[in-house]
């Protein structure tokens, strides 16, 4: 497995490959857990070669937010990457993606704009400039991102197409503890009890509210049941909604589901100091 601090070095690399070579790219901000590493099993049972990426990208963090704290564990992220039989992994530094006086951002100016959008202002915004930096650097003909930042995904999407990226993208579904808590760096920070007792019980709410509209229940009457039975779990609710696929639409306002109607049921909630999010696509 190669390791590259450095563009023309990769670049030298991606060059050497055969044509006939297909390369899987996974963008991350290191601190691999098995949500990752599906990811990269994904890519390799693709592709001919797979690329990680790890860069911790400071563009898409708020000045409140945890930049500074965010783990980083590259030794452990190589034994991962390695095991999962990663061709190349990308490890720039800040001043390479961002020297002095950079100045170009990409907005996609639709889907960015609700749920984690409206509390993380700027944040795809920095997602969606880094992934494309990515993509023109690593060259890759596949990329693969989780469906548990589906909200990130469908914003990937939309700016791929709207500016005519020419690389296949897949979203993998999430990887779960066996208690159905989605798996995240995040995790790392809750307590045991937090961890193993009420954070669960986000997935198990969002499954039974999935039930609840699909039995045809009041959209706006499900969500308030659902968000009640969040806050008395001991969750701090920022949003629960449930929208339309992949325009994320909001659906509120109707009274039942359709049932051929593409939905995603998606929240993030505080546990203590500590910032969940999950959904469910159906
Ligand atoms: P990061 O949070 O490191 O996640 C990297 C990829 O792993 C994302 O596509 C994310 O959706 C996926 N992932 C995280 N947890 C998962 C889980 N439990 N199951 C399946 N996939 C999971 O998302 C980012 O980094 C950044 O925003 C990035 C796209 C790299 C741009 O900086």
């Amino acid at each position: 497995m190669k390791v590259f601090h450095d563009i023309v070095s990769y670049s030298a690399w991606r060059t050497s490959l055969p044509s006939s070579a297909s390369v899987g790219f996974v963008p991350t901000m290191g601190a691999l857990h098995a949500g990752h590493a599906r990811l990269l099993e994904v890519s390799r049972e693709q592709n001919t070669h797979t690329v990680l990426s790890i860069f911790v990208n400071p563009t898409q963090f708020g000045p409140n937010e945890d930049l500074s704290k965010y783990p980083r564990t590259l030794e452990s992220d190589l034994k991962i990457a390695e095991a999962e039989g990663v061709a190349a992994v990308f490890v720039p530094t800040e001043s390479m993606l961002y020297p002095d006086g950079y100045s170009t951002f990409v907005t996609e100016e639709k889907l960015s704009l609700p749920l984690c959008g409206v509390f993380r202002p700027g944040h795809f915004r920095g997602v969606a400039t880094i992934v494309l930096k990515l993509f023109n650097i690593i060259e890759a003909d596949h990329a693969y991102f989780g469906l548990k930042d589906a909200q990130q995904f469908f914003v990937i999407q939309k700016m791929a197409r709207d500016l005519n990226v020419r690389i296949k993208l897949t979203g993998v579904e999430t990887v779960r503890e066996a208690s159905g808590l989605a798996l995240s760096s995040r995790n790392t920070y809750l307590s045991k009890e937090e961890r193993t007792l009420t954070a669960p019980q986000f997935y198990q709410i969002l499954i039974s509210a999935k039930n609840e509209f699909q039995n045809g229940g009041v959209i706006a009457a499900v969500l308030e049941s659902a968000r009640g039975r969040l806050a008395q779990a001991g969750f701090q609710v920022q949003y629960l909604e449930l929208r339309s696929t992949p325009e994320l639409t909001d659906l509120t306002a109707m009274n039942i589901l359709p049932k051929e109607m593409g939905a995603v049921l998606a929240g993030a909630l505080f546990l203590g100091k500590v910032r969940l999010i999950d959904n469910i696509i159906w």
